[in-house]
Order: C-alpha cells, then sequence, then structure tokens
C-alpha cells in the first residue's frame, strides 16, 4: 500500500518535474527510457522466418481483422497476423457464449493459422487480442473488476498486480493471447469519455499501478514471464491520451515536449521496463498531428529513444484519421512507425491497397521488415511458435477471483462526507435502499461490460454478480435487521437509515465525453429525490457510482453521509463489507480509498480552464475522524432544461436508442423480441437476421444489418407503452435514417410503422432503394402520412420503425430520427 509518506513522495517528484520544466532544454526531453535486452536466440528464429517469408505473408502479418469479419480460413488464406473482438463482440454473436465457445473459437484461429504452408514458406501463429481491462469483460459470467479509477483510489500496487494476474488467467483460459491494457493515460480534464479507465491525474500514482499491471499480466520479467496463464499487455494509448484539450474524445494534446513527457509518458518507462510488449498508438494528435502519423514520436521517442523492441498496434482505424488516409489506404501510418494496423472491418480491401503499394515499390522494404520482426518476435517470445495457447473448460479459480474483486471495491471507496458519523450503519435496523444503482449490477460496472457502452438491460447478464442491494439485503438480513428496495412504500416502512445508489449510465469512449461536470445537468431527478427521502427524517448516506468525480454539492448537501464508489463491477458485496458495521456493532471494514484525481467545486472551469477543487487529490475520510462537513453553495446548478417537444427533430437512434424507443429484434420463427441495445444480436435459426456495429460518423454509431435469407425478421424501434405520433404529422414529420446498401440490388426491403397487434403501416422501399448507389451512406425520408395511409394507427405506435427484408440483403442504417419532410435527403416511399 502507498501509504502517507509515499503521496509527500509523488507530491515531492511533482515539484522537482515542475522545477525541471523550467529549466531544461528542448533536446534533453525527459523522455523515459528502458534498457531492451535483445535474446540472441530469439533474434536469430525471427530472422530465419523473416527471410523465408512472402511479401504477401508480411502484408498479412501487419492486419489485425474482428471476428465478426473475418473467418478461421480468411486468417489462413491471407496469413493475417491477429484478430481481435471488439468490445462486445462475442463468439457466434451470443452474448452470453460459453467458455467451451470462446476455446472453441480460438483454437479455430490458431489451427488454421498452423497448416502446413507450400513451397517452404513459413508457419506463422496468429494472435488474438482482446479488452480485457477491468476483468475478462467480454465474456459471461467473469468477474468485472472496479475499473482503474476505483483501483487509482485504493492506491494498492499489490492488489492491482493481482487483479491483473487473474484478468490474464481469465483471459488465457479462453484461448486469448492478449490483452489491451493497461490503459496508462494520465487524464487531465474529467468531461473525457475515458477518464475512468484512468488511474489517475498524478503520473506518478499511474506509473506505479501501470507497472503493476504489466507485471500481473504479463509475469514477472524473468521469472514466469509469458508463462501459461500470463497474456501479452498492451500499453495504451501512446501518447497524450488523456491530455487532450477540454478533454474531448480522439482530439488534440496540446503541450510542450516536456510537459507531454513527463506528465503523459512517464508511465511508459515504467511499463516498458515491465516488458510491456505491445504499445496502443492514440486516436489522439499532438499540437494538431495525429499519433497515428507521427513518426518522431512514434518511431524516434517510443521505439529509438525509449528503446521499445515490441510492436506498435494501432487503434480501432485509426490510421483513417491520418489526412491523406483513408481506412483501407494508408502507407503514411506504417512509414511512421504503426507495425500492426487494427482494420476490423475492411481488412481485404487494406490488404489490396497495400500489397499494391509494395508491388509498385511504395512500400520502403526495411520499414515493412521492421514491423514484421517486431510482431515475430513477439509471438516468438509470448511462446506462439511452441504452440497454440491452450483453453480451458471453466474460468479458473472464479471463486477467488470474486473474492478479489470485492476486496478492490472495499479499498476503492473513498468517504467523502459523514456528518454525525452516520456509517457505518448498524445492521439490524431498518434500512432503505432507493436510487436506479442501488440493483443495477450493469449500472455499477460500467462501459466496457459485456457491451462496448456497457449493459443497460438486467442483472440476469451477470449469472455470478451481486448489486449493491443484494450485497447489503443479505448482511442485513442476517443480522437480523430488515431491508426495503425502492421508493414505493418506503413511509410506512419507517426506515431508521437510508441509503441512496445513484450515479452516471455506462458510457465509453466518446459517448461519455460531457461538457459540464454537473451530475444531471437540467434535471432534479436524484436532487427531487433526495429531497423527498429527506422528508423521511431518517440519515441519508449516498453511494455515488460514477466514471469520475462531479459536481454533486446539491447532493451532498441533501446527504448525510456521501461514498464516491466509482464503476465497482460485479462485486456489489464489497460496499457492504465498508457500509454497514457487524453485527456487534463494529467497523468491517474501514474505508482507506483516497482520492487518486481531485473532485470539483464547480462544473465549469475558471478561465484560466482549470476546475476549482472542492476536495484535494489524496482526500478520503477515515471513520471516526471527521469534522462534519457544511452546506456547499448551489448556485453553479445549471437551470432546469425546458422540454422542446415543440420541434420536430427527434432523435431515435444514434449509436443506441434514445427512451422511450429500445432496439429489438423480432425473430419471427420463435416468435420473440430480441434485445439489440448491445452491439451485435441475432434471431435464431439458419437464416437469422444478424446485427453488428459500424461506424458512419464516429465509432460505433451505426449497425449493419443482414437478411441472409427469407425470413418475417425485423428490427425495430419499439416501446412497450405506445405513443401518439399524430402531432408530429400534423407538423409533417417524416421518419428519416441514413442507409448504406452493403449488397447489390434488388433490395426487397419494407419500412413500418406498428401499433400493437396485428395493426401496421407497411411501405415498400425496393424501388426506392434500387435508384441508390451501393456502398454508400445516404439521407432517406419517409413521410408518417405514407404509413397512415398505408394502415398504421398514428395515435398508438408501438414501433416507430420496423424494417424487414425478403433476404439475402445487406446494409447498414444510421441515425434515425424524425425531422420535417423537406428537411433534405432523398424521399422515398408514397407519392405526394
Ligand atoms: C479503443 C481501444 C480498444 C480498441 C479495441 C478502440 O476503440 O480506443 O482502447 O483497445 O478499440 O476494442
Ligand atoms: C470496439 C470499440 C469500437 C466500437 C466501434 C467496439 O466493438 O471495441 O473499440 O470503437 O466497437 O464500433
Amino acid at each position: 500500500m502507498i501509504s502517507n509518506p509515499q503521496f509527500a513522495r509523488f507530491a515531492a517528484t511533482s515539484l522537482f518535474l515542475l522545477a525541471a520544466t523550467a529549466c531544461s532544454d528542448a533536446t534533453s526531453t525527459p523522455w523515459p527510457t528502458a534498457t531492451p535486452e535483445l535474446d540472441a536466440e530469439t533474434e536469430a528464429f525471427v530472422d530465419n522466418v523473416l527471410q523465408r517469408m512472402s511479401l504477401e505473408q508480411k502484408v498479412g502479418q501487419i492486419i489485425q481483422a474482428e471476428i465478426q469479419h473475418v473467418s478461421p480460413e480468411d486468417v489462413r488464406e491471407f496469413g493475417l497476423g491477429s484478430v481481435l473482438n471488439g468490445g462486445g463482440s462475442f463468439p457466434g454473436l451470443d452474448r452470453r457464449a460459453s467458455i467451451a465457445d470462446w476455446t472453441a473459437l480460438a483454437s479455430r484461429f490458431q489451427d488454421a493459422s498452423r497448416q502446413p504452408m507450400a513451397e517452404g514458406l513459413p508457419v506463422i501463429p496468429v494472435l488474438w487480442g482482446t479488452d480485457a481491462v477491468h476483468g475478462h469483460n467480454n465474456v459471461f459470467g467473469a468477474t468485472i473488476y472496479p475499473h482503474n479509477i476505483g483501483l487509482g483510489a485504493s492506491r494498492n500496487t499489490a492488489l492491482v498486480q493481482a487483479i491483473a494476474r487473474a484478468t490474464a488467467a481469465d483471459v488465457a483460459a479462453t484461448g486469448i493471447d492478449w490483452t489491451f491494457a493497461p490503459t496508462l493515460a494520465v487524464a487531465r480534464d474529467l468531461r473525457w469519455g475515458r477518464a475512468y479507465e484512468s488511474f489517475s491525474s498524478n503520473p506518478e500514482l499511474v506509473t506505479e499501478l501501470g507497472r503493476a499491471a504489466v507485471i500481473g499480466i504479463q509475469g514477472p520479467p524473468g521469472a514466469d514471464w509469458l508463462g501459461e496463464a500470463r497474456v501479452l499487455a498492451t500499453a495504451k494509448h501512446f501518447v497524450g491520451d488523456g491530455g487532450t484539450h477540454q478533454g474531448i474524445d480522439q482530439g488534440d494534446t496540446r503541450l510542450s515536449e516536456q510537459r507531454l513527457a513527463e506528465i503523459h509518458g512517464l508511465p511508459y518507462g515504467a511499463a516498458l521496463e515491465a516488458g510491456a510488449q505491445t504499445v496502443m498508438a492514440s486516436f489522439s494528435s499532438w499540437n494538431g498531428r495525429k499519433l497515428h502519423g507521427h513518426d518522431y514520436l512514434l518511431t524516434e521517442i517510443l521505439k529509438e529513444r525509449m528503446g521499445f523492441d515490441g510492436f506498435v498496434i494501432g487503434d480501432w482505424n485509426g490510421h483513417g484519421q491520418i489526412p491523406g488516409c483513408s481506412v483501407t489506404d494508408c502507407l503514411p501510418a506504417l512509414e511512421a512507425g504503426v507495425d500492426m494496423f487494427m482494420v476490423p472491418e475492411d481488412w481485404r480491401e487494406f490488404r489490396t491497397t497495400m500489397l499494391e503499394h509494395a508491388r509498385n515499390g511504395r512500400v520502403p522494404m526495411d520499414r515493412l521488415d521492421d514491423a514484421v520482426r517486431r510482431i515475430l518476435r513477439v509471438k516468438k517470445r509470448a511462446g506462439l511458435f511452441d504452440g497454440p495457447t491452450e483453453g480451458a473448460a471453466a474460468l479458473p479459480e472464479t471463486q477467488a477471483h470474486a473474492a478479489l474483486a470485492r476486496r478492490a471495491v472495499r479499498e476503492s471507496l473513498v468517504l467523502l462526507k459523514n456528518n454525525d458519523q452516520v456509517l457505518p450503519i448498524d445492521p439490524g435496523q431498518r434500512i432503505l435502499i432507493v436510487g436506479d444503482g442501488a440493483d443495477d449490477i450493469g449500472k455499477q460496472s460500467g462501459g466496457w461490460t459485456l457491451d462496448w457502452q456497457g449493459v443497460t438491460e438486467t442483472n440476469e447478464s451477470f449469472p455470478n454478480g451481486q448489486s449493491i442491494y443484494q450485497g447489503i439485503a443479505e448482511q442485513v438480513r442476517r443480522a437480523g435487521g430488515q431491508v426495503h428496495l425502492g421508493e414505493a412504500g418506503a413511509a410506512e416502512f419507517d426506515p431508521d437509515t437510508v441509503i441512496v445508489v445513484v450515479g452516471e449510465d455506462p458510457y465509453a469512449e466518446g459517448q461519455g465525453d460531457v461538457s459540464t461536470l454537473e451530475f444531471q445537468p437540467g434535471s432534479r431527478e436524484a436532487l427531487d429525490m433526495l429531497e423527498r427521502l429527506g422528508a423521511l427524517d431518517a440519515p441519508i448516506a449516498t453511494v455515488f457510482l460514477s466514471g469520475r468525480p462531479l459536481w454533486v454539492n446539491p447532493e451532498l448537501n441533501r446527504s448525510d453521509a456521501f461514498i464516491a464508489a466509482w464503476l465497482p463491477g460485479t462485486e456489489g458485496g464489497g460496499v457492504a463489507d465498508v457500509v454497514l458495521a457487524d453485527e456487534n456493532g463494529q467497523v468491517q471494514h474501514a474505508p482507506v480509498g483516497k482520492l487518486s484525481f481531485s473532485w470539483p467545486a464547480a462544473p465549469m472551469p475558471n478561465p484560466a480552464g482549470e476546475f476549482p477543487t472542492l476536495f484535494d487529490f489524496g482526500f478520503g475520510l477515515a471513520y471516526g475522524e471527521v469534522p462534519a462537513l457544511g452546506a456547499l453553495p448551489e448556485d453553479a446548478m445549471a437551470p432546469r432544461a425546458e422540454s422542446t417537444a415543440e420541434d420536430a427533430d427527434i432523435v431515435l437512434f444514434d449509436g443506441s436508442a434514445s427512451a422511450p424507443w429500445r432496439i429489438m429484434l423480432r425473430d419471427a420463427a420463435a416468435e420473440t423480441l430480441v434485445d439489440a441495445s448491445g452491439q451485435i444480436a441475432r434471431t435464431s435459426g439458419p437464416a437469422a437476421l444478424t446485427i453488428t456495429p459500424t461506424d458512419r460518423k464516429i465509432q460505433g454509431d451505426a449497425r449493419r444489418i443482414s437478411w441472409p435469407g427469407n425470413t418475417e425478421d425485423a428490427v425495430l424501434l419499439s416501446t412497450e407503452e405506445s405513443v401518439d405520433l399524430r402531432p408530429l404529422r400534423d407538423r409533417s414529420a417524416a421518419i428519416a435514417f441514413d442507409i448504406r446498401l452493403e449488397s447489390e440490388p434488388p433490395h426487397p426491403i419494407s419500412l413500418a410503422v406498428e401499433c400493437g397487434e396485428s395493426c401496421a403501416g407497411s411501405v415498400a422501399l425496393t424501388d426506392d432503394l434500387g435508384t441508390l448507389p451501393t456502398r454508400e451512406w445516404q439521407s432517406v425520408h419517409v413521410a408518417l402520412k405514407c404509413f397512415e395511409s398505408a394502415g398504421a394507427d398514428l395515435s398508438r405506435v408501438s414501433s416507430v420503425f420496423a424494417m424487414s427484408a425478403d433476404g439475402p440483403v445487406e446494409l447498414s442504417l444510421a441515425d434515425i430520427r424524425i425531422e420535417p419532410e423537406g428537411a433534405g435527403g432523398a424521399t422515398l416511399g408514397c407519392d405526394g
């Protein structure tokens, strides 16, 4: 555990660095360095393989494709270097895929890549990478640990190392060799949607915990390094991802090289020293230039100065963002130093253009060879040439992992307020638990949990998890107390103490960017609830779930005690361990978490661009020692948002469906609805309708939909309580969407508005769509009145969008909305 004297050390180092800034010159920028050790035997092996490779094999090795878009046969045919499963991508599109399903798919990829090659060409095993960023989080039933921000609050390097080790063991058990973790971002602006992936705003703390994570994932250099239950780690995202202007994801980090190195570069030295074998390039820019095209940072600094001898993996189509590049054609990124390209969907076209460049002498061959050599070196070190990663029948040590996660939850909690020593609570009492975070394992786990954006459905997605409510209820009942969940019946229950669990809903990456740090700006949802609960005259303890410190003065004022619980993951019981006393009224586990970011005293930055601080970095109360926290100013609160029902611009789907609508698949054969709020889903049967993510304007904002054969299956935006769309029809509104036809015509597609059982107005789009070009995004709309003339009762709409096709048809959809008829784009449907 990092104790107080060590905080002092962090502070001292920071001061030292600040002082150093003032007097150093540009040639001696403080990039940390590591001492790589090239092993002669490995190098000889790699050279031998490299010499025997064909050009096609070399180009194949620098490509990584996504498992929904690549088959084991493709890997064999094109000699691809790697595959990944993106966040929320599972074997067979099945979010409940078993460990056996994962292992079987891994073996198929392994076997395919290990088939003997013709003409003496070398056999090169494929690598599979996954985002196991807080546990093996794409796997149904796996233990989910607190996100990095919570681990940062624990400041416990041994704990971080143990979690990384346990996660690596889970990853290895599914036959996967590589995790895209740890994130070494030093988040400096909490408006960033990835702040929770960052351990801390303090570079030294990120360095210590990042080093521990790398050692836990790969094993300590020397003994057991990349051994059986270990996998490859990724130091990401190099460099400056956490420093972007206003915290905008994939934005621009504007800093001197000195500051870039000492703030954002620092953790990479320790990670490389600990043996991190891959580094992921950041989507972001440094002073206006994208990292994926930054030869100075990727090659001169990272590889030459810092001594990195593994390979640089590009981020998800990140190369496509370099000026002059596209996703399918980007030589400058290779030249700059990206060694392997993450081209999830479009890898075929990327391969074709790269090969063409190579055949026409446009690819610097030393650079290509260097990239391939680095990839082979890592594969050799990881033992891939010695035999495939053997998966297991089940995840290992699940109970021990759950216990570890629960301990991590306890150690990550930061006590911010505890007036009148409300905490810990006597479990023999009558305890009321309320708030939308109380009994929701998806919400308490945050983004990168089963789905990329996190889970928005029920606790059934977590067969082994425990919600915060469940954890508390278990202990209270055991102690003879009583618990009541929810506000209904609260007054009759007459609680002794109220526990409120509220916070942010899950998000990932740019979708979590915010413009203000106010919790629920323009809404009084949580506040109104706290005020209603205040009337019960029992002390209120708030457990706050969030991916970052937020401005919560109004909520703090209405709570007697307040705990920052971050995104604890599946072991909600860890909250009970701290919040509740034992049966004898003794503290079970004292709160030990300390803020690894400072907590804002205002929702917006001051003119200097800084957020004033309410609780300092390192703050965290212990039980018993506390002066009471007085009333805090609330005048910065945003006014309550006015309802905008007036205008006819309504977003229905922009990567996720807007309430009250939910995105579903109708499985005609099984007569069921399949939730499609995750990124991928499918109906049952051989010609199943499938839906997978794709990109329109930003990552993951679109869906690709495929009807391989004739089914009555449909993709729907539906709601349980019907909606009256007549006012919108009266204002001449239309259903508008962006569409990209992926298959050749004809496109026997129909779009309906549905109004409950056997009520629909369906419009055939086949002829109109036949006139649109394929593989290009188009904006189209169908007037609401068309659906009405086709039989829809607009007074009680149950599905605002119901698309079906007489397959085979494949298309992508984005930005489904309601807008005024004349707003632009092609008019489809009825005439006039
Ligand atoms: C993220 C990376 C992640 C990758 C693969 C990207 O969108 O930025 O952190 O490793 O996707 O899922
Ligand atoms: C990936 C993300 C990616 C997103 C975009 C997810 O599956 O993990 O990294 O940005 O898909 O579609």
